[in-house]
């Protein structure tokens, strides 16, 4: 069966807990495999990358495949050429389909149409590659993933969604504290609720860092809603990872970001420079959650 992966709740249990182990163990081995050999993927991508593009791109070369990287502004997408067609043309040609989009359904349309592996590089609801190498970040240091206190602070955006999935599957406790009017979705909230997550949902940055070992933040306006900004700075304003808001965590939190930062507004550069951060680990564990994604789609 043709194995796709749009939210992190495509995964078990098991299979998640197994996809960090994997992504340890390809790290700490540096390990390159023959699994992608004479494969192609290619990647569609709607919105801007850097990490993303370059993790998947070097992941795919490490596994022994190749990789066409493709966005709307130089294909027929741009010129209205429908998804579900371009994703059976892909299928005729290539393997798999990495793709960064604005809806979630335009991710399932996909599935619907494609005939080979389909894998969401981000979409507006949900960033699942990001937060499982996010849940390898903090694996590393603390491998019993379900006695972590976690903090979300800022927006309940596509990320804050991946978080909440991550949270039903992997057993930590999660803390989100978004403006009003900016909370996370409430299906994505009830359906992690029914799967047991521990979640708390407020208003109030300061609760939801208290004795956290991990606070994680985002930009205030995601791609696409460049528009909303000046409103977002006003509503957001309270919502800044300081030192002082790190100060009522524990004394060995650590700060996460999945980067691009905007310092200075969603975390100082203080935080982002300081010692409780850890970004740029989870920037490279980008490139070791691709390929164990990547295993667990073709083996
Ligand atoms: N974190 C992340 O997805 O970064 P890019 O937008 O650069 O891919
Ligand atoms: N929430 C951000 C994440 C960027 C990696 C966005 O969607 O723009």
């Amino acid at each position: 069966m043709t194995k796709h992966f749009l939210t992190i709740l495509d995964l078990t249990r098991d299979e998640a807990f197994a996809m960090v182990r994997r992504a340890d163990e390809m790290k700490r081995a540096g390990q390159r495999l023959d699994l992608l050999r004479g494969k192609t993927m290619v990647l569609v991508f709607e919105k801007a990358s850097t990490r993303t593009r370059l993790s998947f791109e070097v992941a795919v070369r490490h596994l022994g495949g190749s990789t066409i990287f493709m966005t709307d502004r130089e294909s027929q997408l741009g010129r209205s050429e429908p998804l579900k067609d371009t994703a059976r043309v892909i299928s005729r040609y290539a393997d798999g389909l990495i793709v960064r989009t604005f809806g979630q359904e335009k991710l399932e349309e996909l599935v619907r149409y494609a005939s080979v592996p389909v894998v969401n590089a981000l979409s507006d609801q949900f960033h699942p590659c990001q937060v499982m190498s996010d849940c390898l970040t903090m694996y590393e240091r603390t491998p019993d993933l379900a006695s972590l206190k976690v903090a979300w602070v800022g927006d309940g955006n596509n990320m804050a969604h991946s978080f909440i999935n991550a949270a039903a599957l992997f057993g930590f406790e999660l803390r989100l504290a978004c403006p009003r009017g900016f909370e996370p979705d409430e299906a994505v909230v009830k359906r992690a609720k029914g799967l047991g997550a521990r979640l708390t949902l407020c208003d109030d940055p300061a609760l939801a860092v208290k004795d956290a070992d991990y606070v994680n933040t985002d930009v205030w306006a995601s791609m696409g809603q460049e528009h909303e900004f000046d409103d977002r700075l006003r509503k957001f304003g309270a919502f800044q990872v300081s030192e002082e808001l790190l100060a009522l965590a524990k004394p060995t939190c650590k700060v996460m970001h999945c980067l691009p930062a905007h310092r200075g507004e969603e975390l100082t550069e203080a935080v982002l420079e300081g010692p409780a951060s850890i970004v740029w680990d989870q920037a490279e564990n980008r490139l070791h959650m691709q390929k164990a994604i990547l295993e667990w789609i073709y083996s």
